[in-house]
């Protein structure tokens, strides 16, 4: 008698194990769905942090904002001889359609600009803000 009780269950678990395994799966896969979104969104970067890591990082030596004063040119001390650094709606000229060449830059400059330590999503948010700058020339900066 004890033992059939045990068969009864032991068929009970048997017959809820697909559904487990279904109900396991679904979640499996809604998982690696939002790891995707998640990782879609940080290729895209997010131009609001960009900006004011730019305003932080790059205004210094760039004109960033429209209304800020372009700053003094900048030393290489190498030569001896200031460079000025473009203003970032030329910037954004220059690079605008292509994300991956001002990523490079950024993460490996040309001196005197300084090299930085970045973190990947830093610096995808500062291309995606860079990429938001208007770039026709009637269009007011
Ligand atoms: C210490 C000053 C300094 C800081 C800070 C700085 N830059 Fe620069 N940057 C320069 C100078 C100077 C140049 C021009 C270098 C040259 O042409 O030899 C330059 C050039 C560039 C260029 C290349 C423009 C071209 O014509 O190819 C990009 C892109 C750029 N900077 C982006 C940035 C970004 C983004 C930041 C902030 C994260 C930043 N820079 C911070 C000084 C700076």
């Amino acid at each position: 008698m004890a033992m059939a009780r045990r068969c009864a269950l032991i068929q009970i678990k048997a017959r809820a194990a697909p559904d487990v395994r279904k109900a396991a799966m679904r979640y499996l896969l809604a998982a690696l769905f939002w790891l995707g979104a998640t990782a879609a969104a940080q290729a895209a970067g997010d131009a609001g942090l960009g900006r004011a890591i730019a305003i932080e990082a790059c205004s210094a030596c760039h004109k960033v904002m429209p209304h800020q004063k372009q700053p003094d040119p900048v030393l290489n001390p190498d030569e001896g001889v200031s460079i000025a650094a473009p203003d970032f709606i030329r910037i954004a000229r220059k690079y605008g359609r292509r994300p991956r060449a001002l990523r490079d830059y950024i993460r490996a400059p040309v001196h005197p600009m300084r090299e930085q330590m970045w973190d990947a999503q830093d610096l995808d948010a500062v291309v995606a803000f860079i990429q938001t700058l208007p770039t026709k020339r009637t269009e007011s900066p």
